[in-house]
């Protein structure tokens, strides 16, 4: 995920982009560019690293770029750490000095995607005398670009057209040619791109806050179209350079909302940008039904040999380590411990050298987590990061790096973050297991292909959730809910009751179900919320007798199980399905009614969703 912006017009460009990428850091923030091209002069190339404030510092406000045409990305590290190197714009020509370039190229684009075979088109430009100067999948699309544009000289449609046709993957790309000046030229596949038109100005951008303030008429560019953008006019193309024609729409959302893609909130917005995140982390790490991890040097040997696995995180990382431990020991039938990172650190721990410490953070920056994965190298432990921000600290400084594909995450409450973690504990134990032979090939296999399923299961629940939102009014005054389940179910309820408490303040509870009778059963009287967590066939009944003992002393239960356990429904006094899947990964389905509780209990209470009170995104501080 990264945020593309571009002006074609007649008024300075280097302050429209700036204002525009100022819309679209949600879509990313660890670096940020602009090229800007001043008539038939060379373009200008401004990058910086970090926030967007630090571009509009080195640029003046973009006073000191001149040019009425111009492309801006802020970026989201996918390849390549973020640095001003790798930060976009990207040309086809030479290497660029102190990252500010003024430079006859003859291509320039910024790019926001994935490009999947970007080594094997790195290769071949290579052997026809490219030189590279970034480690980004980028710079090789513009550089293929430039290539194509060389080679068969019949101009940028056609360039584009061929580039597209050998680039796998996802892009939303806006380039600039030295020999078209005042024009943009933008492809799409995959990502999102919207074109914006007024009197004499034409603008492009991956989400529409970055142009609402301009133009209110946009262009939707379909999937494997090329657009070219003059001031003030668009043509449209398919990949044969016929010219397509398109109806303008136009926006009707107040600017808030366009920047949270219409949602009211950013939690719900990445609640439903969970199913692409689950596809790009399993597209990430498997291609062909091959495992490929790219950041992790475990060798089969290693992995054969480990004693021991440590999972240690906070929070919800925590939650997903809980959940990965029954998965890691069923498939890999290796010992699993988790911990909390602030204890780890503070315990004095005895660790195995044979063991593995995998350290799970959204941030990559918590300070716990981090101070533990500095423990576990201390003491000898090879250790693995699960991380979704690329190039932080804990990736910098961990042995392995699982990169989990979630994009941004901007509400203080994660949801597709914990998702895609999940994700990367299957796709390890998978990994593990059939290293280790507890898994044969046949049903690795068929585990991915399940893992695969997980995305649209999602989206059915999430077509359900409006009587979600009923039965959360309904109980938005409660005082006291109580999540309980056995096995993995507890795993998800120790996530559920967090999400409930973080964002709705409802006081909650986790409870392994058996652990009632010791003691808290004594808390349930009349009307008390009990949600019973119940997707494990074998505890089923178990899970079932413990939510009818709360029932019998006032309790109001809520079941949680999947599609035919419809019996439940004599005993339960509301139920939520999912669909079913493979018991090991029911977590990734059960999780998402008790996100929308949680969201919906807050919103009912009036609270703000996306920054509860005392809580900040990434806790740096122990
Ligand atoms: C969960 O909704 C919280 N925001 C919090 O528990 C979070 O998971 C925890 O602080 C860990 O953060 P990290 O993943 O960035 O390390």
């Amino acid at each position: 995920m990264c945020g593309i912006v571009g002006y074609a017009g007649n008024k300075q460009a280097a302050p429209i982009l700036l204002e525009g990428l100022s819309k679209l850091e949600y879509r990313g923030y660890d670096s940020a560019g602009i090229a800007v091209r001043d008539k038939d002069k060379p373009v200008s190339v401004v990058k910086a690293k970090g926030r967007l404030s630090k571009l509009v510092e080195k640029t003046d406000e973009g006073h000191a770029v001149k040019g009425t045409c111009g492309i801006g990305h802020t970026r989201w590290a996918t390849h390549g750490e973020p640095s001003e190197i790798n930060a976009h714009p990207h040309i086809s020509g030479c290497e660029p000095k102190g990252g500010t370039i003024t430079d006859d190229s003859g291509v320039v684009g910024v790019h926001n995607g994935i490009i999947e075979n970007f080594q094997e088109l790195k290769d071949k430009l290579l052997r026809h005398d490219y030189k590279f100067y970034s480690e980004t999948d980028t710079e090789v699309a513009v550089k293929l670009v430039d290539y194509y544009y060389n080679k068969y000289g019949i101009g940028p449609i056609d360039a584009l057209a061929k580039t597209m046709v050998r680039v796998r993957g996802s892009y939303a790309l806006a380039v600039m040619f030295r020999d078209y000046p005042g024009e943009i030229w933008v492809a799409r596949k995959d990502s999102p791109m919207i074109i914006g038109v007024t009197k004499g100005e034409s603008f492009v951008a991956s989400d529409v806050p970055a142009i609402l303030k301009y133009t209110r008429n946009v262009y939707y560019i379909g999937n494997l179209e090329i657009a070219r953008l003059t001031p003030g006019d668009v043509h449209f193309y398919n990949l044969d350079g016929d010219e397509i024609r398109k109806e303008l729409t136009e926006i009707t959302w107040d600017a808030e909302a366009a920047e949270k893609g219409g949602y009211e909130h950013f939690m719900m917005k990445e609640i439903h940008e969970q199913p692409k995140a689950i596809i790009d982390t399993i597209n990430a790490s498997v291609k062909d039904n091959e495992f490929c991890f790219k950041d992790i040097n475990l060798t089969p040997e290693m992995i054969r040999n480990f004693k021991q696995i440590y999972i240690v995180a906070c929070g919800s990382a925590y939650h997903v380590g809980v959940a990965a431990q029954y998965v890691l020991e069923d498939m890999v039938r290796i010992p699993v411990r988790v911990e909390l990172a602030s204890e780890f650190r503070y315990r004095n721990p005895i660790l195995d050298k044979d063991s593995l410490c995998i350290l799970v953070s959204q941030s990559g920056e918590t300070a716990d987590t981090l101070a533990a994965l500095r423990l576990a190298k201390e003491k000898g432990v090879r250790t693995l990061a699960v991380v979704n921000v690329i190039g932080s600290s804990i990736a910098r400084e961990a042995d392995d790096i699982f990169y989990t594909m979630a994009g941004p995450e901007i509400a203080v409450a994660t949801t597709k973050a914990y998702s895609t973690q999940l994700i990367a504990f299957y796709l390890l134990a998978l990994w593990f297991g059939r290293i280790r032979e507890v898994i044969d090939h046949d049903r690795c296999i068929a585990l991915l292909d399940e893992m695969r399923t997980i995305p649209a299961k999602i989206e059915k629940i999430l077509e359900d959730k409006e009587r979600l939102q009923w039965f959360a009014s309904k109980f938005s005054n409660a005082h006291d809910i109580f999540f309980i389940g056995r096995g993995i179910d507890f795993a998800i309820s120790l996530e559920g009751s967090l999400k409930m408490k973080e964002i709705s303040y409802i006081h909650s509870e986790a409870y392994a179900a058996g652990e009632l009778k010791h003691g808290t059963i004594s808390l349930i009287e009349d009307g008390t919320l009990i949600i019973g967590v119940i997707t494990q066939g074998a505890l089923y009944e178990k899970t079932i007798s413990n939510m009818v003992e709360c029932k019998s002393r006032g309790a109001y239960l809520m079941g949680l199980t999947t599609y035919g356990n419809y019996e439940i429904e004599d005993r339960a006094d509301f139920v939520a399905y999912i669909p079913k899947t493979d018991e090991h990964f029911t977590t990734s389905l059960a999780v998402i009614p008790l996100q929308l509780m949680g969201y919906y209990m807050a919103v009912a209470r009036g609270l703000d969703v996306d920054k509860p009170r005392n809580l900040a995104k990434s806790v740096t501080v122990e």
